[in-house]
């Protein structure tokens, strides 16, 4: 199978980031390129989501004709709840910008089947054409989307046990004493591979070793995010802080072309 290498930005500092990472979607969105968009929620997509804001308010980008697919969301968790991943898509962008709230779609992780569920999600993506950009962040131990280390490339929307570190990583987004949700419903590795193109941002040093993994350690159902070297058009964001531990071949040209 062949291997591409991502095309990989490393900028100075979370700032640049958000704002590179944002311009990629505002170019996309306002040359009508991207009319599907595949979203992420987390600490990472915050500032993100805040350029995008301002970028609408500025009159820069309009989502009213963009459709989105987030990529996952917990079980069990109600949209009331201020750990869900609908409160968070509602609090830090679909509230704040025109996109009409019927075509900002979430996995529901309240349905009482999820494998229906997820069913249904899957043939809303195919039925509106496929995502024409996925936006992506990498989880410690590389997960993409909750797609945990372990997951089949081919995997499809359903839902997974999340881990440990995980929970942990995600607890700050949880009222203080409540409990993180052990599951969630997620768009499956395969899923993520169909878009036409990935955008995966990562900002710290506790993302370096996941970084470091997906794009120089092996292909490896270990490292979820180094599936994205299936992929021909993938392009990494990241701040210097996330890049420190990649190796080899791939750090020699890395430094060749930037
Ligand atoms: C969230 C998601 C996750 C996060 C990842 C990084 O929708 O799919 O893969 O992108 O866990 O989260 P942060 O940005 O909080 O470090």
């Amino acid at each position: 199978m062949t291997e591409h290498l991502p095309a990989i930005d490393i900028l100075s500092d979370r700032d640049a980031v958000a704002s590179r990472a944002a311009g990629v979607i505002i170019d996309g969105v306002v040359s009508r390129r991207v009319r599907t968009l595949g979203l992420a929620t987390g600490g990472t997509m915050v500032q993100l989501y805040a350029r995008l804001v301002a970028a609408f308010r500025l009159g820069e980008v309009s989502f009213e004709n963009v459709t989105t697919f987030n990529l996952d969301d917990y079980v069990g968790v109600p949209s009331t709840a201020p750990g869900s991943f609908r409160a968070f898509m509602r609090r830090y962008f679909i509230d704040l910008v025109d996109i009409d709230p019927a075509r900002a779609h979430m996995p529901d992780g309240m349905a009482s089947d999820i494998a229906t569920e997820a069913v249904r999600y899957e043939t809303l993506i195919r039925q509106t054409g496929g995502i024409d950009l996925q936006l992506l962040g990498i989880g410690s131990n590389g997960h993409i989307g909750f797609n945990e280390p372990g997951s089949d490339f081919g995997s499809r929307t359903r839902e997974i046990r999340l881990t440990d570190e995980t929970r942990t990583a995600n607890a700050p987004f949880f009222v203080q004493g409540a409990e993180v949700p052990h599951r969630a419903v997620t768009m499956g590795l395969g899923t993520i591979l169909e878009a036409n193109e990935i955008l995966l941002v990562a900002m710290g040093a506790h993302k370096a070793e996941a970084i470091a993994a997906a794009i120089s350690g092996p292909i490896s159902i270990m490292c979820p995010a180094s599936a994205l070297r299936r992929h021909p058009r993938v392009r990494i964001i990241c701040d210097e802080a996330a890049a420190s531990q990649i190796e080899g071949r791939v750090a020699s040209r890395i430094r060749g072309i930037s």
